[in-house]
């Protein structure tokens, strides 16, 4: 008889965003007259940059042609794209080798993946409210989690705990879902306390490209020390609008080494590559030719711009809340808005009022931990015209 993974009986019985989705499915389908705007899932809406339409389409030419054509590709990336990222990151104040960055296909699959390079034994700090992606994946290895929690009043920052001992600590800067954002000192303190607990710090900085301020970190490497204790991952979903193209990145630093029960030391990097190569046969061709445009002068450029009009929707938003007297957080280095409920209400109540009244789809903070009750996230992916029109909804009834 085959024996399930009855972890899976621990998790809830759908992820976040599919139980979303379905609910505003049902929703459409009985109201088909409503217009219905979506600030849900963080999916952008702008086309890709030109630059790196012109690379794929180039690659596409290339696959089609004997001389060119590639089969297999190295499991962990191309070169040519872990070359335009050691430039990306050296311009961020970070040196890296081409070989501690490995590509894939997202950072929410290498967020799953890398559990593998650890044991089920760890015990998984996690700060509450957080991306639903690190705590279902570690319920289903059978994980012990344990949270710090998020606040507005640490501004949903929450620092090391030394009272917890925790072993592999996920952190996500700009902050997925509340925005909010490290300074480097706290950062620091985050890297203290990893190295004082010999912890792997697993720092997701899926949203770095929205950060224009050079006091806020766009990696957590800038962090003296953080290459012996953390693992970056990253994606371009957000970066270069690759929600649907899928691409992401890991840099595992060679520094980063752990003792096994038998002495021996383990390179996490080594580990990763086994992992990977065994388990992964790399993203398209076609795809990374488009990220390391991305990568390039002209795509930081061009991507740029596309950051730029989602950063004046965010404008939009926040100058709307505060019009109507609504706390928020977030907005700044991020697509994220974290609201306030407003007259109390919690957060699926509000996420109902917003959808069956005005036809807004937000993402309740709840689904986020416990420390998200009485919140709501909105995207600043929309439309111009979509993010006017919903705050001008809101601005009518709340
Ligand atoms: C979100 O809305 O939180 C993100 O789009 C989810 C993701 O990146 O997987």
């Amino acid at each position: 008889m085959a024996i399930m993974n009855e972890n899976y009986c621990n998790l809830k019985e759908s992820y976040l965003f599919s139980q979303i989705a379905a609910k505003v499915s049902t929703y459409v389908k009985e109201n088909p007259d409503k217009k219905v705007i979506r600030m849900g899932i963080g999916d952008v809406t702008l086309p890709l940059a030109p630059v790196v339409v012109a690379a794929m389409e180039k690659a596409v030419q290339e696959m089609g042609v004997k001389e060119t054509f590639r089969g297999y590709g190295p499991e962990q990336g191309y070169d040519f794209v872990h070359t335009a990222l050691v430039k990306y990151y050296a311009n961020h104040g970070v040196t890296l080798e081409t070989s501690e960055i490995f590509i894939s296909d997202g950072a929410k699959s290498d967020c799953g993946n890398i559990t593998d390079i650890f044991s089920d034994d760890n015990i998984i700090l996690v700060p509450d409210p957080v991306y639903p992606v690190y705590v279902d994946t570690n319920i289903m290895r059978g994980r012990k989690i344990v949270y710090v929690k998020g606040s507005p009043e640490n501004n949903f920052l929450p620092m090391p705990d030394y009272t917890i001992k925790a072993d592999v600590i996920y952190l996500c800067s700009p902050n997925n879902p509340t925005g909010a954002a490290y300074t480097k000192p706290q950062l620091e303190e985050w890297v203290a306390y990893a190295l004082k607990n010999d912890a792997v710090i697993l720092y997701d900085a899926a949203y770095e490209a929205f950060v224009t301020n050079s006091d806020i970190p766009r990696s957590i490497y800038v962090v003296e020390d953080a290459k012996k204790c953390a693992i970056e991952l990253c994606s371009l979903s957000k970066t270069a609008g690759f929600t649907g193209t899928r691409c992401g990145y890991t840099v595992v630093p060679h520094q980063l080494k752990r003792k096994a029960g038998n002495g021996t030391m383990m390179e996490l990097n080594k580990m990763w590559l086994r992992r990977q190569t065994t388990k992964f046969n790399g993203v398209p061709y076609i795809i990374q030719r488009g990220a390391e445009a991305a990568f390039s002068e002209q795509g930081v450029k061009e991507c740029g711009e596309i950051l730029e009009f989602y950063r004046e929707n965010a404008r939009i938003m926040m100058a709307t809340l505060d019009k109507i007297g609504i706390k928020y957080f977030g907005g700044i280095y991020s697509p994220y808005i974290w609201m306030q409920c407003p007259n109390g209400m919690g957060s699926w109540e509000f996420f109902d009022y917003l959808l069956e009244k005005l036809a807004i789809v937000g993402t309740p903070g709840a689904g986020f931990g416990d420390m998200g009750e009485g919140y709501l996230r909105l995207t600043a992916f929309g439309s111009r015209e979509g993010t006017i029109e919903a705050m001008e909804r809101m601005e009518k009834s709340l």
